[in-house]
């Protein structure tokens, strides 16, 4: 593969995707990029003309000021690894590119946005969608790519999209995991030795709901229970939430009828893990 051409403002952009190959697949990221992400930019890749990925830490969807400073950057590396999986192009704005003086929009989802991971981190959606929303704007992609890992941003961008009539097709890809089983993020590297060693207890607790619920089990109090079980096995695990829930609206499910959402968010010290596993 060829390097990547960066480009840093808006004026850039649209020049680089005047005439650019069609169709066009996004790639939106905080950096700080892992084999996930590279499975995302390879999809697009394999899927589309050009390729762009965006790199931008959004300080609007942090609740946390410490978790923002902390998250880790590295530019360079990064740069790299979109070109290594296939990126045309790879925006890296400002703050204020992204946010001009004066800006005062923002763009709120509705009922999706209350339960679990908005319940846990207040505003983070609001900010999630408003980025995401300019970044979609800007790119005018056909399609953009986003990692079920976060199970509940994809439905809400996916929302986010079709309310706003934005045109471009949101494609949910698959979890990229450890092979002990730790889906991968940009946090991991922040896990203590110790905690690293722990934080596979996330999958376990995943696996255990899922084998009750192969076994024929449908209550989802008693789904919710095994993964509590199995987090308790764990000391360094700090539970946030676990869940079973619709995953058309994130509602707590008291039977699964059809489909349905595991998921959960986990503590290790100050490091934040989240999983999911789809049923059936
Ligand atoms: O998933 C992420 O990395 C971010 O939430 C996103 C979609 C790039 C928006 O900042």
């Amino acid at each position: 593969m060829g390097p990547a051409r960066v480009l840093r403002t808006r004026a850039e952009l649209r020049n680089a995707l005047t005439g650019a190959r069609r169709p066009i697949g996004l790639v939106t990221t905080m950096g700080a990029l892992h084999a996930g992400h590279a499975s995302l930019i390879e999809r697009a890749r394999a899927e589309n003309g050009t390729v762009l990925v965006t790199i931008f830490v959004n300080p609007r969807q942090f609740n946390d000021t410490a978790d923002f400073e902390k998250y880790p950057r590295d530019e360079a590396s990064d740069v790299q690894a979109c070109a290594a999986a296939g990126a045309d192009l790879v925006f890296i704005p400002s703050v204020d590119e992204i946010y001009p003086d004066g800006f005062q929009t923002s763009v709120r989802v509705g009922p999706l946005t209350v339960p679990l991971e908005g319940a846990a981190r207040p505003g983070h959606f609001e900010g999630v969608t408003t980025v995401v929303a300019i970044l979609l704007s800007l790119a005018g992609a056909d399609r953009a790519y986003f990692g079920q890992k976060d199970a509940p941003q994809l439905l809400v961008v996916r929302r986010m999209a079709h309310d706003l009539g934005i045109g471009t097709d949101v494609v949910g890809c698959p979890i990229v995991r450890e092979a002990d089983g730790l889906a991968l993020s940009s946090r991991n590297v922040r896990l203590t030795p110790a905690e690293r060693a722990a934080a596979p207890v996330l999958r376990r607790a995943l696996l255990a709901a899922r084998s009750h619920y192969d076994a024929g089990e449908r209550d989802g109090e008693t789904l919710r229970s095994a993964m509590r079980a199995t987090l308790a096995t764990e000391p360094l695990a700090q539970p946030e939430y676990v869940s079973c829930s619709d995953p058309a609206n994130l509602r707590e499910l008291t039977r699964v009828e059809g489909a349905a959402l595991l998921s959960l968010a986990v503590r290790f010290g100050d490091v934040r893990l989240i999983d999911n596993e789809p049923l059936p």
